[in-house]
């Protein structure tokens, strides 16, 4: 069964993309590179305001696309902290709907973790909440709206959260890009309409037609020879799995998900990310000034060009020293004991081409074409969206197993909330990666064992990322007890 996945232009609209030089160089200094630090010492709220907006997401000349953003800007601003501070922002609601904030990696104070009837009530029009929170952890993160995500999300509202390193090496620029797949009419507006489709809540979710890199059509970076980058990228889109490649030799991966990883350099510069999952890599721009290194996406069958670095004709960087590539351990608590731990099976089920009869929901149990008729389509351990029970309880400081099994037709990016976790085992094989993630990608029928400590107290989900699938009943939940 091959996944359905449309390719990422609009009908009618030129093939402009495709790989083709010719375009002039824009400024240096793109967007998010290096923004003043976010939180002042003395305790003030930053403002965060999610509203309606305008976004130039296509080339000159096409129309803007009414959208929802933070700030009016598309990506939202990238806040940024020092490990170990204190993050304060006031969410101003002026949107037509309610919204929460979720920072989505952080492990945060529960109360600050931005889920609606979970940790928080939801922040009505017009009103506004104060996320006050440390940041245990230096790396890339991101915020999002954790009420009607899938809708919320696939308007705009997202944006980095970025915690620096206490001593942020010097001499590597830092450069972040978001990526997102927007769903757009002819018009260039949102497709409202297919807003809540079942046949997307069921199959793949959302999956939109325009790629952008930070709102931007085909996003130009101007780099030096010589420079050093670290690239932080980060994949806000609904549902597509992302497949990125970055046509330039010797990409190393130094992080997933905000943790550093041990580098490794990644096979012609691919990289495959779901939805929420991030990734920082390092790049030497050592090529000769004058050249281009496409950014290309893959996953729609066709190669993309979705931006890319052009190098200065001229100039070149010296460095005085050799520029410090490691990156510092986070304080997780990395001691599984996995002889003590807590195991848990969690069963997906559902979707289309999948083989799930009935399932419970709100306490009853209801066939398919009930489920179906209440825009539900997938289940946790037989259970159709959130439940009065947890699905499990810890005790502070356990270590706890999750045998994911994804027995259906489609990939999952399941996330948990407060916690990153390791992948031990997929498909019953020792998994290679030593990384802590907070998001992992099943593909169809495939399983994965993960472990964590337990170590913060609340209550936490657990749910799929790709949004639809999410909304449509692949969420639960956890306690940690105090
Ligand atoms: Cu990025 Cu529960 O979400
Ligand atoms: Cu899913």
């Amino acid at each position: 069964m091959s996944l359905a996945h449309p390719s990422l232009t609009r009908p009618g609209l030129t093939r402009r993309h495709l790989l083709q030089g010719g375009l002039a160089l824009s400024a240096f200094g793109l967007a998010l590179s290096r923004l003043p630090a976010a939180f002042a010492q003395d305790a003030e709220a930053r403002l965060l305001t999610a509203g309606p907006g305008e976004a130039r997401l296509l080339e000159a000349g096409q129309p803007a696309t009414r959208t929802w953003l933070y700030d009016g800007v598309s990506p939202g601003p990238t806040l940024r902290a020092r490990q170990g501070e204190e993050v304060f922002v006031r969410l101003v609601n002026n949107l037509p709907q309610p919204t929460t904030i979720h920072w989505h990696g952080i492990r945060i104070d529960n109360a600050m973790d931005g889920v609606p009837h979970l940790t928080q009530h939801a922040v009505a029009p017009g009103e506004s909440f104060d996320y006050r929170f440390t940041v245990p952890d230096a790396g890339t993160f991101w915020y999002h709206p954790h009420d009607r995500s899938w809708e919320q999300v696939a308007r705009g509202l997202y944006g980095l959260l970025i915690v620096e390193e206490p001593e942020p090496a010097e001499g590597i620029r830092d450069f972040a890009i978001v990526a997102d797949d927007w769903r757009l009419g002819e018009d260039g507006q949102i497709d409202e309409a297919s807003f809540g489709h079942m046949m997307d809540w069921s199959h793949a979710g959302r999956i939109g037609n325009t790629l952008t890199l930070n709102g931007q059509d085909l996003l130009e970076i101007l780099v030096r020879h010589n420079a050093y980058m670290r690239l932080r990228l980060c994949n806000t889109c609904n549902a597509r799995v992302l497949e990125l490649r970055i046509e330039h030799p010797g990409i190393q991966l130094v992080a997933l998900d905000g943790q550093p990883v041990e580098p490794r350099e990644l096979t012609d510069g691919y990289i495959r990310l779901a939805p929420g999952e991030r990734a920082d890599l390092l790049i030497h721009f050592y090529r000769e000034p004058g050249s281009t290194a496409a950014i290309t996406e893959v996953s729609g069958g066709q190669r993309l060009e979705a931006g890319r670095f052009v190098y200065h004709p001229a100039d070149r960087v010296i460095h005085h020293s050799e520029p410090n590539l490691r990156l510092p351990a986070n304080p997780l608590p990395t001691n599984l004991d996995l002889g003590n731990a807590l195991s848990v099976e969690l069963l997906m089920e559902g979707g289309a081409m999948g083989n799930l009869a009935q399932a419970m929901h709100e306490g009853e149990m209801k066939d398919i074409r009930s489920l179906v008729g209440a825009g539900l389509a997938w289940s946790i351990n037989g259970v159709a969206g959130m439940t009065e029970a947890p699905l499990f309880t810890a005790a502070l400081g356990r270590t706890v197993t999750v045998d994911l099994v994804n027995d259906t037709q489609w990939p999952h990016a399941m996330h948990f909330h407060g916690h990153h976790f390791r992948v031990l085992e997929r498909d019953g094989k020792p998994a290679e990666s030593e990384a802590w993630k907070d998001t992992v990608l099943l593909d169809r029928q495939e399983r994965a064992k993960i472990a964590f400590v337990a170590d913060n107290p609340g209550k936490w989900m657990i749910h799929c990322h790709m949004l639809e699938h999410q909304a449509a009943g692949m969420t639960s939940w956890f306690v940690v007890e105090a």
